[in-house]
């Protein structure tokens, strides 16, 4: 059975969302950084800030190489930083939001490639391209999950929810 092609309009959108919440994570993990973070949540927290804004740069690599435009993704991920507005949690309520982000981010990630590995871009670029993109973020996604989970079962403080 032939695949159908993705159109570029969707394609894009995925890409666009990606951003978004990449951003986003990343507006919260700095702000919990800043304000509440103590070791070794310290550490944890500013790792995926880190990740968040390698991703960020990496998806609009991508976007620019599949032709979509870089300054208006560069403005998008911008706007979405400067109207971001913050909660104030504790150091393990950060540390609990971060890990349902990073949960998040990974079904995402796998519910994008499970639609690109059935399909067929439609436009110029090279679908593997983009897979080859996603596949690592995804995993380091999932290495954000392990590394959260490491310090809750270490903790005193073990959200009731993960119990
Ligand atoms: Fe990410």
């Amino acid at each position: 059975m032939e695949k159908e092609p993705i159109p570029d309009r969707e394609l894009h959108r995925l890409l666009q969302v990606a951003l978004v919440f990449e951003t986003i994570i990343e507006n919260r993990v700095q702000h919990y950084h800043e304000n509440h973070a103590s070791e070794p949540e310290t550490q944890v927290l500013k790792e995926t800030q880190e990740e968040c804004r390698e991703h960020r740069e990496r998806l609009i690599d991508l976007l620019e190489t599949l032709g979509f435009c870089r300054e208006s993704h560069v403005e998008l991920a911008a706007t979405v930083s400067s109207r971001y507005s913050h909660c104030d949690p504790t150091e393990v309520e950060a540390l609990r939001d971060q890990l349902a982000s990073e949960i998040a981010a990974y079904i995402f990630y796998s519910r994008v490639l499970q639609r690109l590995s059935s399909t067929e871009y439609g436009g110029d670029a090279d679908l593997g391209e983009v897979i080859d993109v996603l596949e690592p973020i995804k995993e380091e996604e999932k290495q954000g999950v392990m590394e959260i989970l490491a310090i809750f079962s270490t903790s005193q403080s073990v959200p009731a929810s993960l119990d």
